[in-house]
């Protein structure tokens, strides 16, 4: 199946030709499972490096996982789940488990196939798919994760229907996404040609939204925003990480695409939240 998005992701296709060309370097070693911001739970004494960075991004993944109420018995799906870091940190904690993995990048998912060999008693499957068109049943999962993925797909609105549509009636999501501090909230034309005046690198985005305005789109497809955690400042050391990462394996465009979201970051134009979506 061939999902009827056409989203370019220039940082997924210099770490995918990394992983095949040089495994052993800092970048493809970094971005192996999980290719997200880190949370980092001392930001201010993190080590910035590589290693720091690995730890950071499995916690980030821990967060979410505990904030989903992943447990044992589950029907899970991770969409937009990119090497199948979740998948595999769920996979190693849970037992009796369908866990799918949603991608509408080939590539990724022969990385993420090859990655996660499942526990004994979970089942594990990576899907190729679109998140605002899921090519699965009406209320066929118990929980979903989507990491740092949101502001690619084509609508977030679209998504949270389709989050309500395949979730059982009490389910969760949880999600992280980069949004705009509520005081820009009337400022947001300017804000949105910024954005997109920006460095491609990290791909086509659907420039950030406010924690008012998820709240009104979740309610309008049907779910419920019951948490919006601003966790930014576990995230400060990603940035200088991910700018190493990229100046030592020469991806200038990476660099200057990681210190615009950083000098956004740092204006505070930009925060990371985790926020959690109920289906009534
Ligand atoms: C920043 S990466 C995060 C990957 C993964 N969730 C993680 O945390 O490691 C964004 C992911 O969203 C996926 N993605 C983007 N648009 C998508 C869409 N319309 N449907 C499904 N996945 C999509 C990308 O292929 C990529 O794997």
């Amino acid at each position: 199946m061939s999902p009827a998005v056409a989203v370019q992701l220039p940082y997924f296709d210099e770490i995918i030709e990394r992983l095949d060309r040089e495994p052993d370097s800092s970048l493809a070693v970094a971005f192996k499972q999980n290719v997200h911001w880190g949370y980092y739970v001392e930001p201010g004494t993190a080590d910035d490096g590589m290693a720091g960075y690995i730890e950071a991004a499995k916690e980030m993944t821990r967060q979410v996982c505990r904030a989903a109420g992943v447990a044992d018995g589950q029907r899970v799906v991770d969409v937009g789940c990119g090497f199948g870091g979740a998948i595999a940190h769920m996979d190693a904690t849970r037992s009796d488990c369908r866990f799918v993995g949603l991608n509408f990048d080939a590539r990724q998912l022969g990385v993420a196939r090859r990655l996660v060999t499942p526990a004994a008693s979970n089942e594990v499957r990576f899907v190729a798919g679109d998140a605002c068109a899921l090519p699965f049943a009406d209320r066929s999962f118990d929980v979903m994760t989507a990491l740092e993925c949101i502001f690619h797909f084509p609508s977030r609105s679209r998504f949270l229907e389709e989050v309500r549509r395949v979730l059982v009636p009490g389910a969760l999501l949880a999600i992280t996404d980069f949004v705009l501090p509520a005081v820009f909230a009337d400022h947001k034309d300017d804000l949105v040609a910024a954005h997109r005046s920006g460095s491609d690198f990290y791909g086509s985005n659907a420039p950030p939204i406010t924690g008012a305005e998820y709240r009104s789109v979740a309610a309008a497809a049907g779910t419920e925003c019951i948490e919006d955690r601003d966790i930014t400042a576990q995230t400060v050391p990603t940035y200088a990480a991910m700018r190493r990462l990229y100046h030592e394996a020469r991806i200038l465009n990476g660099v200057r695409a990681t210190y615009e979201l950083d000098e956004a970051r740092k204006r505070g134009l930009l925060e990371y939240h985790l926020l959690v979506f109920r289906v009534p």
